[in-house]
C-alpha cells in the first residue's frame, strides 16, 4: 500500500523538459519529520552501514559499482534509496540472492526512488549499477586542467543532495552510516576518499578505506588523480599534485595549531587524522569538510597563508556539522553559523584578536548586504530556519546561515559572557556528538542549558531564528585596522589619493579587501592609477583579482588597465582557470552589470565544460536567461 503511495506520487511528480525551479514536496514531507528532499522512509527501513566497491573509468567517465548496504535492526519490507541518473544493474541480498526493485519517475531537483523489496530476514542489500557521465557530483576533469598535466582527476562534491547521483543512498543529513570502501584506479593515480586514506600511490592502483564513524551520506567523498602526500604535523598533512606539495605545506603550516586550539575550545576531535587535499582550481567551493580530509580549491594559495582561515572554518566542521549535524537543510546555519563563529575563535586563539575582528567586519558588511538585497525580493530567505521544501537545499546557501548565524551566536557569548557560553558549546558538542540537531531542540536547550528568560528575551532568540530580516541588536565588530583603510578608501574616493607603499606593505588580504569594497564605483581613471601603482589587474591573489575585476567589469565606462596590462585577457584567463562559484558569480554580475553581456557569454561558452555543475547551474540561470 505504502509502496504504491510512493509509487503513484513519484509518477506525479514526475516532470519532463527543463528543469523547473520549484518542485512539489517529496511524499508524505508533512506528515512527519522526515527530510523533505529524501524519498527514503527510514521508519520502514534504515542503513546503517555501506560496503562500497568500486572501479572508476575516466575513459567513459563513469563509475562501476557495487554498494552493499546492511540494514538496522527491524528494517522490513521495503527500503528506500535515493538515486540520480544510476544505471541499476541488479539487486540482491548480498549473498547472491535476487531481490526485486522498482525505479520511481525521475524528478528533476530529487531523482529517483529506489524501491527494494526485501525478503524475510534480509540484513543486506547489495546494489550493483553505473553512474552517468553527467553525474552532477563528479568532476573529470581534463588533463589540461590540472597543473601537472599528468593526467585526468575526478572529485566529488557530495553535499547537499548529490551524493544520489554516484551511490544509491539514504541522502539525508540525518541518517548516519559507517563506511568500508575498495577502489580501483589507473595505476600511478592516488586515490582517496573522506576515510582512512592512504599516503603512497599503490603499484596495481587499488585501495581501500575505512570509515569506523558515522557519517550522513553528503560527508561522502573520492578524489583521484597524481597526488602527492607531505607531512605538516602528527596528525595533519596535504595531498596535491607534487609540483604543488611543498608550497601547500608551507601555506597550511598552522593546520596543527589550529586543532590544538579547537580541541581547547570544545573538545577533542573524533576523527584520527585531518589532511586536506587541493583540487585542481574547477573546484566549486573554497573548501568542504569531508570528513578526515577537507577538499580545498588552489586559490587560498595566496603564499603568505593571508587565506587560511578557510581551512580553520573546514576544521571547526569537525564538530559542527560533521560531529552534530543539522537534521535537514532547513537547520543548515546550525552547520553553518556555528562554524563560522567556530572558525573565528580558532583564528583568535592562533592569530590574535585584531586578526579575527577584520573577519568578522568583513562577515558583518557581508550580512548587511545581503540582507538589503533580500529583503526586496525574497525577505523569507533571511529567515535562520529556513523554509527549502521543494527547493533546491542549494538556494539556502547565502551568506544568512553563515553570517546571520555567526553574528547570533556572537550575540549570545557577549551578552552572557565567554565563560559560560564556551561551557555550553563544549557540552553541546559532547552531549550530541554523532547525532542530528534541529532549531527546535537547540531552542529548547538554550532554555534548559544556558540562558534566563530574560536573557533569552533580551537576546530576541525567537526573532531572530524565526523573523526574517536582522534585529537591531546585531553585534557590530570592531577593527582598528579597518577604520584606517577606511580613511584611505575616503582619501581616493575624494581626492584620488592613492595609499602609500609603507602602508600598502602592512596590509593583508583582508584590509586590501575592504579597500576594494569600499572604492567600489570609483572613477576609472582613478582606478587606473591605482592599478598603475599596484598592478591589480594582474594580481595572483585571487581574493583581490576577483574583487579587483568585480570593481572594475561593472563599470559601464570601458576600463583601461595601464602599463600594458590587458584586463581582458586577465579575466578570461581567470574565469577560465577557476571555477569557484563564489568568484564566478560576481565577476560574471559585474560583466552584466557594465553592460557587457556578449562578453560574458562568450566566454561562459568555453570555459562552461570546465566548471563542475554546481556552479554551471548558478550561471545557466544568470546568463542564459539574459539572452
Ligand atoms: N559545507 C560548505 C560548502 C557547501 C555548502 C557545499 C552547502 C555545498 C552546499 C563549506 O564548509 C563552506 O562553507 N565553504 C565555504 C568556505 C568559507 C565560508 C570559509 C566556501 O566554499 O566558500
Ligand atoms: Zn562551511
Amino acid at each position: 500500500m505504502k509502496r504504491l503511495f510512493i509509487l503513484l506520487l513519484a509518477t506525479a511528480l514526475a516532470c519532463s523538459g527543463p528543469a523547473p525551479k520549484t518542485q512539489d514536496p517529496l511524499p508524505m514531507s508533512s506528515e512527519k519529520k522526515n527530510d523533505p528532499h529524501s524519498f527514503a522512509q527510514t521508519e520502514i527501513a534504515q542503513v546503517v552501514h555501506l560496503d562500497w566497491d568500486a572501479l572508476i573509468d575516466f575513459e567513459q567517465k563513469v563509475i562501476d559499482a557495487t554498494a552493499t548496504w546492511t540494514l538496522s535492526e527491524g528494517s522490513s519490507g521495503e527500503v528506500i534509496f535515493d538515486t540520480y541518473d544510476l544505471d541499476i544493474i541488479d539487486v540482491t541480498d548480498g549473498n547472491g540472492k535476487p531481490r526485486t526493485y522498482t525505479v520511481g519517475e525521475k524528478n528533476a531537483l530529487f531523482g529517483s526512488p529506489l524501491i527494494i523489496q526485501l525478503a524475510e530476514g534480509d540484513k543486506k542489500v547489495a546494489i550493483s549499477y553505473r553512474t552517468s557521465p553527467d553525474a552532477k557530483a563528479l568532476q573529470w576533469t581534463d588533463t589540461e586542467q590540472t597543473a601537472d598535466k599528468l593526467g585526468p582527476f575526478l572529485y566529488t562534491q557530495s553535499q547537499a543532495i548529490l551524493a544520489r547521483t554516484w551511490v544509491p543512498c539514504q541522502d539525508g543529513p540525518g541518517i548516519r552510516f559507517t563506511y568500508d570502501a575498495t577502489v580501483q584506479v589507473p595505476p600511478g593515480m592516488l586515490a582517496l576518499m573522506s576515510a582512512s586514506n592512504p599516503s603512497e600511490v599503490s603499484n596495481d592502483g587499488a585501495y581501500t578505506y575505512s570509515m569506523p564513524q558515522p557519517i550522513p551520506s553528503y560527508l561522502l567523498a573520492l578524489s583521484a588523480g597524481h597526488l602527492a602526500f607531505k607531512e605538516v604535523g602528527a596528525r595533519t598533512g596535504v595531498y596535491a599534485e607534487p609540483s604543488m606539495v611543498d608550497t601547500c605545506a608551507w601555506e597550511f603550516a598552522d593546520m596543527e595549531a589550529m586543532m590544538v586550539a579547537a580541541e581547547e575550545l570544545y573538545g577533542p576531535y573524533e576523527w584520527g587524522r585531518y589532511d586536506l587535499i587541493v583540487l585542481p582550481p574547477s573546484f566549486p567551493f573554497g573548501g568542504m569538510e569531508n570528513p578526515r580530509l577537507t577538499f580545498a580549491t588552489p586559490t587560498i594559495l595566496a603564499g603568505d597563508r593571508s587565506l587560511v582561515a578557510l581551512v580553520a572554518h573546514e576544521l571547526a566542521h569537525s564538530w559542527s556539522g560533521n560531529l552534530v549535524t543539522n537534521s535537514v537543510w532547513d537547520d543548515f546555519w546550525l552547520n553553518e553559523g556555528f562554524t563560522v563563529y567556530f572558525e573565528m575563535r580558532i583564528m583568535e586563539a592562533v592569530y590574535g584578536r585584531e586578526y579575527s575582528e577584520m573577519l568578522a567586519l568583513l562577515s558583518h558588511t557581508e550580512l548587511l548586504n545581503t540582507v538589503e538585497e533580500f529583503m526586496e525580493s525574497m525577505p523569507d530567505d533571511t529567515r535562520l530556519k529556513l523554509d527549502l521544501k521543494g527547493r533546491n537545499p542549494d538556494d539556502g546557501v547565502t551568506a544568512i546561515p553563515y553570517d546571520k548565524g555567526y553574528h547570533f551566536l556572537r550575540l549570545m557569548e557577549e551578552t552572557i559572557g565567554r565563560e559560560r557560553f564556551d561551557a555550553f558549546l563544549k557540552n553541546y558538542f559532547q552531549a550530541n556528538r554523532f547525532k542530528v540537531m534541529d532549531t527546535e531542540r537547540f531552542v529548547a536547550l538554550l532554555k534548559t542549558d544556558l540562558l534566563t528568560e530574560e536573557e533569552y528575551s533580551s537576546i530576541g532568540v525567537d526573532n531572530w531564528i524565526y523573523a526574517p530580516g536582522l534585529p537591531a541588536n546585531v553585534p557590530v565588530p570592531n577593527s582598528d585596522r579597518f577604520e584606517k583603510v577606511d580613511g584611505y578608501a575616503l582619501a581616493f574616493l575624494n581626492e584620488t589619493k592613492l595609499p602609500e607603499n609603507e602602508v600598502t606593505e602592512t596590509w593583508s588580504t583582508h584590509e586590501w579587501l575592504r579597500f576594494l569594497r569600499r572604492i567600489k564605483g570609483a572613477d576609472v581613471n582613478a582606478l587606473a592609477q591605482l592599478d598603475a601603482a599596484y598592478s591589480l589587474t594582474r594580481s595572483g591573489n585571487a581574493e583581490l583579482a576577483a574583487q579587483w575585476f568585480e570593481n572594475t567589469l561593472s563599470e559601464k565606462e570601458a576600463y583601461r588597465a595601464p602599463n600594458d596590462m590587458d584586463l581582458e585577457a586577465s579575466v578570461t584567463d581567470f574565469l577560465t582557470r577557476v571555477g569557484r562559484r563564489k568568484f564566478l558569480m560576481p565577476i560574471y554580475s559585474a560583466l552584466l552589470e557594465g553592460d557587457k553581456l556578449e562578453w560574458a557569454q562568450s566566454i561562459y561558452e568555453k570555459a562552461r565544460p570546465g566548471y563542475h555543475a554546481v556552479s554551471r547551474e548558478s550561471l545557466d540561470e544568470l546568463l542564459l536567461a539574459s539572452d
